[in-house]
């Protein structure tokens, strides 16, 4: 199996695909687990698609005109944290209709199995299971779509994707299995960093969400510098002070928290942090984290509002990309309806 997934995978041009739900408020967790780790990619010179997935975004209820600030806002998100769009190709989800076309194909390709047992499903869902969308059940095989589409064979997210990437893989194989071809990549997901899984600031056994209801829970991109240190300052942590020792982090899962942000935000390791910290006390790190937070994210706060105050620019940027997307996603769209049988037009 392994070894068919290799030779599929050797067939194909290095690409990277990675999304944001345009969803309530950008935050520390999407910033180190996938924006800032985005720009890597296309400052290697791999060519790289961004997309604000506004039709994931719906399959829990959205207002209209939130939708539409936050997709700008995003947009401006990723602009503001390095992104190109010369370089790279930042697109809106639903302007490139591919997408949601491929992601029915996928949706006859997926098995009713798979998509239960998604997490991520199952916490959304909870036990209201009979009211909520058909598109959220779906969810994963629209996100399979979003990459294959373009055949990606590199996908960067922070941890909680890692199930749905999973499941791409699957799709695809079974893709290629049941037509008997070898047309879509199993794609490579790329969780890496200090920063993976960023947790709340108030309980080191969740992660840091933009659907907790505690705003101190999270340091949100537009948080101006006194709400960054104020919320540092405020965050759970334990009597002890900082080890010397990366095993010295071990079962204390909030100071460890807050050594992996300052890790990734200084692009440093653990065990670099801890060489420079270890022995302090948390009054001593706090105010030094929150210093480091604010220098590293009030520049692109300013950039996004920068941004944010010609939004007809945002919405060229997001046309044009979606031109350059489509590009791509034609052609295999159109591959993709052969293989399966469709007739196309004369
Ligand atoms: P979303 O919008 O929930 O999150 C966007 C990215 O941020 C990462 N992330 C985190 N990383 C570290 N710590 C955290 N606390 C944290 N919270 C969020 C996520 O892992 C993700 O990389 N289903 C996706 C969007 C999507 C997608 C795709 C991603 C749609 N199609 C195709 C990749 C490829 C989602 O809801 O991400």
């Amino acid at each position: 199996m392994t070894e068919t997934r290799e030779t599929t995978n050797a067939a194909f041009t290095p690409r990277v695909f990675s999304g944001i739900q345009p969803s309530g408020d950008l935050h520390l967790g999407n910033y180190l687990g996938a924006l800032k780790r985005f720009a890597d990619a296309q400052n290697r010179g791999i060519q790289s698609i961004y997309c604000m997935v506004d039709l994931h975004a719906i399959t829990v209820w959205q207002d209209p005109a939130d939708l539409k600030r936050s997709t700008r806002e995003l947009c401006a998100g990723f602009i503001a944290s390095g992104i190109d769009p010369e370089k790279s190709i930042l697109i809106n989800q639903s302007q490139v209709p591919e997408h949601a076309q491929l992601a029915w194909i996928f949706n006859c390709v997926a098995r009713m199995g798979w998509m239960g047992r998604m997490t991520q499903w199952k916490d959304k869902a909870g036990k209201n299971a009979e009211n909520a969308s058909l598109g959220l059940f779906a969810y994963p095989a629209l996100m399979a779509a979003d990459i294959l589409v373009y055949h990606a064979t590199h996908v960067p997210v922070g941890e909680d994707q890692k199930q749905h990437l999973e499941l791409t893989r699957d799709i695809a194989a079974k893709f290629n299995h049941d037509y008997g071809v070898e047309f879509f990549p199993i794609t490579e997901p790329v969780i890496e960093g200090a920063a993976t899984r960023v947790m709340s600031l108030r309980d080191g056994s969740k992660k840091m969400s933009k659907s907790d209801a505690s705003d101190a829970s999270r340091i949100n991109m537009t948080d101006d510098a006194d709400a960054i240190a104020r919320k540092i300052r405020k965050a759970k942590t334990d009597p002890e002070g900082l080890p010397s020792e990366v095993k010295g982090l071990e079962d204390r899962p909030e100071a460890r928290n807050l050594v992996n942000i300052y890790a990734a935000l200084d692009d440093r390791s653990v065990e670099a942090v801890l060489a420079e910290y270890g022995g302090q006390p948390f009054s001593v790190f706090k105010p030094a984290l929150a210093d480091l937070a604010v220098a590293r994210l009030a520049p692109i706060s300013a950039e996004m509002a920068r941004l944010m105050a010609d939004p007809a620019q945002i919405d060229r940027i997001l046309t044009e990309g979606a031109a350059r997307a489509r590009e791509i996603t034609a052609p295999i769209l159109r591959q993709t309806y052969d293989i399966v049988g469709m007739v196309a037009p004369a």
